[in-house]
């Protein structure tokens, strides 16, 4: 049998990945110090394999992930798989300026030392799974982002930027019906300021299902649906797979006029209405 020790960040995936059969879950208890350390253990337990599943969009993530995959290892487990729904630091996947870090690297060397194999979802860019020193391999997510979409007018699928074409495609497949169409995006890095370039897509009237990989600032997202909006554009639908959803974010969506915003539950959000645990129980199998 296979123990499922979920990380704080991702019990309901791990739950979800217990109902596929994945195997049983464990309750391991998250404490902080007063200082801030974090200190997260599991109870004993008698399986050889151990599936630590543990999203890292947070500092304090990384390192509870790294705690856990210790622990398990101490706890005598011989296999261990780690799923890490929402890898952060992937988007930090070059040294932009001389003296950077490749971040994602770092993070990705680490997770590396206590583990026999690592699992992602959806990583940014699949090179990222490169940086691991074990197997790794990336899940797909984008088939199931169509799910909670139905009765859409003449859609069309955008991708915000060119790297989103392939996920507006899947989604599009899988929903059915529609065009799929892309905006320039180009970001200045001082500023964080995003210029978006819309196409010549006729969006007038027509239900649009913007598609991107990650919701952070919400800056991409809602300077899309701004240039929809001014387009008159029908309904506007705001889906990624991990909604990271930083700050405002939200309310940044809600102002530009977002009809609705879908993610998946590689982070556990309000908007998390999309499982991806049946793709990545299916890598697991
Ligand atoms: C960029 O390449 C990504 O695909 C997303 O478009 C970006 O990370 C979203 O970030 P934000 O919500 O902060 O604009």
């Amino acid at each position: 049998m296979t123990t499922i020790v979920p990380a704080s960040t991702s019990q309901a995936l791990s739950a979800a990945l217990a109902a596929e059969g994945v195997g049983s879950l464990t309750v391991p208890t998250y404490d902080c110090f007063p200082d801030g350390e974090t200190l997260a253990a599991v109870p004993a337990f008698d399986d050889d394999a151990a599936v630590i599943v543990g999203s890292t969009a947070t500092n304090d993530a990384h390192i509870e992930l790294l705690q856990l995959q210790d622990a398990v290892r101490e706890a005598g487990a011989t296999d261990i798989t780690t799923v890490v729904p929402y890898l952060g630091y992937a988007r930090q996947d070059t040294a932009f300026r001389a003296g950077q870090p490749v971040s994602v690297r770092a993070a990705a060397r680490a997770i590396s030392l206590e583990t026999d194999r690592v699992v992602l979802v959806e990583p940014h860019e699949p090179a990222v799974a490169d940086f691991f020193t074990v197997p790794t391999a990336a899940v797909d997510a984008a088939e199931r982002l169509a799910d909670p979409l139905s009765g859409l007018d003449d859609p069309l699928f955008l991708a915000p930027d060119e790297g989103a074409i392939a996920l507006a495609t899947t989604t599009r497949d899988a929903y059915g019906a529609g065009d799929v169409d892309f905006f320039e995006k180009e970001r200045d890095y001082d500023t964080g300021e995003i210029e978006l370039t819309p196409s010549d897509a006729h969006v007038a009237d027509r239900d649009i299902v913007v598609v991107d990989d990650i919701i952070a600032t919400g800056g991409t997202m809602s300077g899309a649906i701004e240039v929809l909006s001014a387009r008159e554009a029908g309904r506007i639908y705001a889906v990624c797979v991990h909604p990271v959803l930083a700050e405002a974010a939200l309310t940044k969506l809600s102002a530009a006029g977002v009809e609705r915003v879908i993610g998946t539950d590689t982070l556990e959000r309000a908007v998390s209405d999309v499982s991806v645990a049946p793709a990545v129980a299916a890598q697991l199998r």
